[in-house]
């Protein structure tokens, strides 16, 4: 009996003492377990006498049950503390503001904004998009577009040009998407309807032209294309990107060698305080050159002149963003200012669709 007292005491004890609850599982194995010490006291009634038995059995019995209570008491007090532990150092300071998610934090360009508006306006058209590199070479960003060695333009489109190679050839940045237009007619057969937009590099620098900027190419070509049909596709165009029943455009006689008639085309706003508008006014800015494919051009590329014929046009990405979104200065788009971003850009989940409005 004075050896049953003795463990009592000293599981007790070590229970008391159990730092957490893995240390307190570990005293109950070595005592209640299949080869703990009370189990162990327990297996010995067996071979004790009846009257032994009965008053061995109730003891160690009495034993276990209260250790078994001592240890689910312990336990209850090492729960507790455990989770005052975590509520003291998981403190979450609900007065303050509500963090806004990343993805709500990000803005989206406005020029990549109405590349993508642009997209959808030409997509539902019926166009496809077509890409092509920015590091050109003479043929396709001037030859091929009938612009020979000694012609004026290339002077006027201000090149960036790479070192000369060892024979006398150099490569350039793209002046214009126009190589697109050649890219897309050696590599596909007519009917072709395809837009290209993407960045162009001039060397040029003041509040309206910036070294690089963004155009978008369109070419069709098919049998029975005509000047018409650029000026439909023009007028849609515009009343779809702008949002407004009725834009006033101005279509004015120009000169480009890779099209016949050549056309610019201007359109009408107005400056309130410092920003543009669109529609009543009396200030034009010029937002794409345009015209009928040169057969010239058309031979280049290894089609008949006379079956095929097509319009292109080339279109200042940068300029109709800023007359859509009344930004004044070209300039504000490329010095990646965030609070310039933050004011002028677009959340990321509003994606342009003609179904569910351009923007809105
Ligand atoms: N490539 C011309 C430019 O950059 C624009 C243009 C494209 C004109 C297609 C006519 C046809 O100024």
């Amino acid at each position: 009996m004075a050896e049953l007292d003795q463990l009592e005491t000293e599981l007790v004890g070590r229970i008391g003492a159990a730092a957490d609850e893995p240390a307190l599982e570990a005293i109950r194995v070595a005592a209640l377990g299949k080869k703990g010490s009370v189990s162990g006291l327990l297996k010995t009634l067996g071979g004790m006498t009846p009257d032994e038995r009965k008053v061995m059995g109730p003891a160690i019995n009495g034993l276990k049950v209260r250790v078994g209570e001592a240890i689910q008491s312990r336990k209850a007090v090492l729960q507790e503390e455990a989770l005052e532990q975590r509520l003291a150092t998981e403190k979450v300071d609900v007065t303050l503001p509500v963090r806004e998610a990343a993805v709500e934090a990000g803005r989206i360009h406005p020029v990549s904004q109405t590349m993508d508006e642009l997209t959808a306006i030409f997509a539902d058209m019926g166009f496809s998009i077509a890409e092509g590199p920015h590091i050109e070479d003479d043929f396709h960003n001037f030859t091929a577009l009938n612009i020979p060695a000694d012609h004026p333009a290339r002077e006027e489109m201000d090149t960036f040009y790479f070192p000369r190679k060892e024979d006398g050839s150099r490569m350039l940045l793209r002046t214009h998407t126009s190589p697109v237009q050649i890219r897309t007619m050696l590599e596909s057969e007519p009917p072709i309807r395809i837009i290209a937009p993407g960045r162009v590099y001039r060397c040029d620098y003041d509040q309206t032209h910036t070294p690089m900027f963004h155009q978008v190419e369109a070419l069709v070509i098919d049998e029975e294309t005509h000047l018409g049909h650029l000026k439909w596709v023009l007028e849609e165009f515009c009343k779809a990107f702008f949002e407004i029943d009725d834009v006033k455009m101005r279509f004015r006689a120009s000169h480009f060698p890779f099209t016949e008639p050549s056309m610019e085309v201007d359109i009408n706003y107005s400056r309130v305080g410092g920003e543009l508008r669109i529609g009543e006014g009396d200030e034009w800015l010029e937002i794409l050159g345009c015209g009928v494919v040169h057969p010239a051009v058309l031979r280049a590329c290894n089609l008949d002149p006379a079956r095929y014929q097509g319009f292109a046009f080339g279109m200042g990405i940068d300029r109709i963003a800023m007359l859509k979104y009344g930004i004044p200065d070209l300039r504000a788009f490329f010095n990646a200012d965030l609070r310039w971003l933050k004011h002028y850009g677009f959340l990321p989940l509003d994606v342009p669709s003609l179904a569910g409005g351009l923007t809105r």
